[in-house]
């Protein structure tokens, strides 16, 4: 009975106080009270007002807007964020002249936020919590504008639909500022909003210092941010003027729960809503990379994110500070003019700068009215402040109309490799610098311009890296300096990577390679990378080293380990590459349990990837590449199995029409090598042949103890197919091991067989396996045998056959 009536009083306390949650408009004389948990919760219940406390451990309570179904509970816009309520004792008032108060009860009732400093005169006002997450105050009976609206007053998040901006006429600036911390609302360091100043731009602030620029609005995007753009989830509607700038956005699916926002740590995020357990997803965010820094390369100076070191200098400038510039990486000074202008005499010119995000536009001016480039040119020339000009406005269509035009040093300029992002920027140069441009243009077309520098730089050890490599590769930078080899890759931070390997911990040790210990290392949250670190002591490595650097670094193909970078500081040297989860083939194939994990059909996969794999470095790369000592422990499985060819240390690149050399340094792996190597040191992509065709046998034969062979025969309709592969394989590998070179075949002509009948291959010949296990041991010195003994008896077992 007492059960029974404490049930009846629970539900109706319930139904009071969901009562007083229920609705979506507060009307004076019934203020929301936060002792009473009341809230406001919008017409379709997506968003809900009222009363919340970011920090567990704090009784500050602040109004504010969250999504009223999403959990955890994401707050985006806060009323008090400065002022925070001690305790429960918060209201939230409509007064009959329209302004809303929040008021702290428990002290006479302080006033900690007012919705506006003028009176809106109003005869009967209302406030209502809309569906869009905008709370806005109004005449109760009409669709007029609202007269106050909390989207007119972002906080760090802007929804769909709201204005980020200035509107001259209108008096409207907005912008959003972060939180302090994740459990403080309280305005942070970081700021997005509008500089207004010169040619309006969007600009991110970092305590009242400029701190990311997106650039200026160009008609058709926004030259320095494409990486904002989301899959068109987003339509950004950017309205500028000479009385506005105005940036807002829409959502293509009204259905996800779309923000922008700027975290504490001065993220700019768009954040997307998942699911429960997967919550908000990061769809895109600025600062992005090193380059994203304002003026890190300073004056003159160009950022790109994908080169060491990240500035250079326009063309035709040099560091204002060399020794800050080449020694410290401090970029900050820019960059100086080699020869003075000539503006009296009218001599100078100019030159394109393409892919460009362009400077800075604070000081610069825009003239609509100028409607070619030799326009803007021309004008350019007449003033003798004038260092450059670039294309407007794209948004008329044809090649745009005005000019912008910059009287003061071009800066923070990056550089974007893809085209389709960026944009010209044409650079004012005395006239003998303009010719020395065009020759040296001219001669250098064909020149990748990547150097590797004799020291790392203090580099990013972040995730964009590796979307950096993809899409750096073919670019042409025309005005490079050229000191060192011509190399495309990124140099690590030594201190990054002894972060990622936890300072190379034994825990990470992943094995011991040709010339040193290999560790596994945290690249960011979901890329791990393998670091190859050559022994001090060792100096036969250092050569190695730079053989494997120079093979490798040109490379790129799905059946080659990735090189991601390198690192050579303080004596260390380091290759960095991309971890493979499974390991080497060796343990694969030598190990009993692990054995019976590979069927069929990987094999054969792997046999083929190794086979696409080695065509490649024969024939189908820039260079003809002869590996010198493909083994089984050299192949590297990824997580599904994929084979990738490893270990590029002997390998000897070959000129145009080179096909085969002599050494008398032996090195490689016995079991594996051909015979006129071995014997005479020749090497050619025939021993190569020969290594592949003894790997091949390998991997037959562990199938064939684990009697997987005769499982294939009594299977089903397959079968026929399956044992035609098996022979395929079988017959390939001895054409391969062929004790002439000549007689062997290509690679291509192997990747040819492998597709086709076994009865169409040619007979194979005795196979030429002359190393006996004695030579072998006099020769460890020059061998990295660890799977000597292995190698021998497979091969001793198949002679027999
Ligand atoms: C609250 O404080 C305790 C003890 O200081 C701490 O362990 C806990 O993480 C804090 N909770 C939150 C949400 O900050
Ligand atoms: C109460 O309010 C008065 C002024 O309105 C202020 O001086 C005083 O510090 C407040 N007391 C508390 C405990 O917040
Ligand atoms: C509106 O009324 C409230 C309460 O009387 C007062 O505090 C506030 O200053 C008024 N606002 C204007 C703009 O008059
Ligand atoms: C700017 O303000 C004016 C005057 O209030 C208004 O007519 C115009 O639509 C506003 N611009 C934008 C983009 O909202
Ligand atoms: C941001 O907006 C506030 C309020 O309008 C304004 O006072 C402040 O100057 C703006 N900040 C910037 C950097 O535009
Ligand atoms: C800001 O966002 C980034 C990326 O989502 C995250 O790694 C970082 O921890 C966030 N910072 C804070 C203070 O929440
Ligand atoms: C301009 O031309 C005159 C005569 O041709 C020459 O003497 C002078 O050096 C030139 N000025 C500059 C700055 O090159
Ligand atoms: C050059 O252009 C700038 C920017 O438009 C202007 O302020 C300056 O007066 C001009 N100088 C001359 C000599 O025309
Ligand atoms: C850009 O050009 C278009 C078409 O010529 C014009 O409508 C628009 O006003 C221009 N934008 C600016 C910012 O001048």
């Amino acid at each position: 009975m007492i059960a029974r009536i404490l049930f009846l009083v629970f539900l109706l306390v319930a139904v009071f106080f969901s009562a007083s949650s229920a609705g979506d408009t507060l009307i004076p004389g019934q203020p929301l009270l936060d002792v009473a948990d009341a809230t406001l919760v919008s017409a379709g219940e997506t968003f809900e007002l009222g009363f919340f406390s970011p920090d567990a451990n704090s009784t500050n309570r602040y109004l504010g807007i969250w999504y009223h179904s999403l959990s955890p509970q994401t707050v985006v816009w806060v009323a008090n964020r400065e002022r925070p309520v001690a305790g429960r004792t918060g209201r939230l008032s409509l007064y009959p002249n329209g302004t809303l108060l929040v008021t702290d009860g428990g002290n006479s009732s302080t006033t900690v936020w007012s919705s506006s400093s003028g009176s809106l005169a109003l005869a009967s006002p209302v406030a209502r919590l809309l569906d869009t997450g905008n709370f806005v105050v109004g005449e109760e009976m009409t669709s007029s504008p609202p007269a106050w609206e909390s989207f007119g007053f972002p906080t760090d998040t802007l929804l769909p639909g709201m204005q980020l901006g200035v509107n001259t006429t209108s008096g409207l600036r907005t912008n959003i500022t972060s939180w302090r911390s994740a459990t403080d609302p309280a305005s942070g360091d970081y700021t997005l909003g509008i500089d207004w100043h010169g040619v309006p731009q969007q600009m991110l602030w970092r305590a009242g210092q400029k701190y990311w620029r997106a650039g200026p609005w160009n008609g058709l995007y926004i030259t320095g941010a494409p990486q904002m753009d989301t899959e068109n989830l987003l339509q950004y509607q950017i309205s500028v003027d000479s009385s506005e700038f105005i940036l807002s956005y829409t959502v293509s699916n009204p259905s996800v729960a779309v923000r922008i926002t700027i975290n504490s740590s001065g993220l700019n995020e768009i954040l997307t809503w998942v699911d429960e357990r997967q919550g908000w997803n990061v769809r895109g965010y600025v600062p992005l990379d090193p380059c994203d820094n304002y003026a890190r390369c300073g004056p003159n100076g160009v950022c790109s994110p994908a080169m060491s070191p990240l500035c250079r200098c326009l063309p035709k400038f040099h560091p204002a500070n060399p020794r800050n510039w080449d020694l410290f990486r401090d970029w900050s000074g820019g960059c100086m003019r080699d020869t003075d202008l000539d503006c009296r005499n009218a001599t100078d010119g100019f030159i394109k700068q393409t892919g460009l995000k362009l400077p800075d536009t604070s000081t610069a001016t825009v003239d609509e009215s100028l409607s070619t480039l030799d326009d803007c040119r021309s004008w350019c020339l007449t003033n003798c402040s004038c260092t450059a000009y670039a294309r407007a406005n794209f948004s008329g269509g044809g090649g745009g109309s005005g000019c912008i035009i910059w009287t003061s040093p071009p800066t923070d300029m990056k550089f974007f490799p893809d085209s389709g992002t960026g944009q010209d920027l044409y650079v004012r140069l005395a006239a003998a610098d303009v010719i020395a441009v065009s020759e040296s243009n001219h001669s250098n077309r064909n020149r990748l311009g990547i150097i590797i520098g004799s020291s790392c730089a203090a580099i990013f050890l972040l995730a964009f890296g590796l979307i950096l490599w993809k899409t750096r590769r073919k670019h042409h930078v025309p005005e490079e300096a050229t000191e060192g080899e011509d190399l495309d890759l990124p140099l690590f931070d030594l201190k990054s990577v002894e972060d990622a390997t936890d300072n190379f911990s034994i825990a990470n040790k992943l094995g011991e390679g040709g010339y040193g210990p290999v560790y596994r290392g945290k690249l960011s949250e979901d890329q791990e990378m393998a670091v190859k670190r050559l022994s001090k002591t060792s100096t036969q490595g250092v050569d190695e080293f730079k053989n494997e650097v120079m093979s490798i670094a040109k490379l790129q193909h799905r059946n080659l380990v990735r090189l991601l970078g390198c690192c050579i500081q303080a004596g260390e040297r380091m290759l960095i590459y991309e971890y493979l989860p499974n390991g080497s083939l060796d343990t694969f194939l030598f190990d009993k349990d692990k054995r019976e994990l590979v069927d069929w059909k990987s094999r054969y996969n792997i046999i083929l990837g190794i086979a696409r794999g080695l065509l490649y470095l024969h024939h189908d790369s820039r260079y003809r590449i002869v590996h010198r000592d493909l083994k089984a422990s050299n192949i590297l499985l990824d997580k599904d199995m994929n084979p990738k060819i490893s270990d590029f240390g002997m390998a000897r690149i070959f000129g145009g029409d080179e096909t085969m050399r002599n050494t008398t340094r032996v090195v490689g792996t016995y079991g594996y090598m051909s015979p006129e190597y071995a014997m005479d040191g020749i090497f050619s992509v025939k021993s190569d042949v020969f290594s592949f065709g003894v790997l091949v046998l390998e991997i037959m034969w562990s199938l064939w103890k684990e009697h997987k062979s005769l499982e294939l025969v009594d299977e089903s309709i397959a079968q026929l197919f399956v044992t035609d592969e098996v022979l395929r394989c079988i017959k390939v590998g001895l054409l391969c091991v062929q004790e002439q070179p000549e007689d062997r075949p290509t690679m291509s002509a192997v990747l040819l067989m492998l597709n086709s009948n076994s009865s169409l291959l040619p007979e194979p010949k005795p196979p030429g396996f002359v190393i006996t296990k004695e030579i072998s041991k006099t020769e460890t010195s020059t061998s990295k045998g660890d799977s000597l003994s292995r190698n021998h008896v497979s091969i001793t077992t198949l002679e027999g056959r």
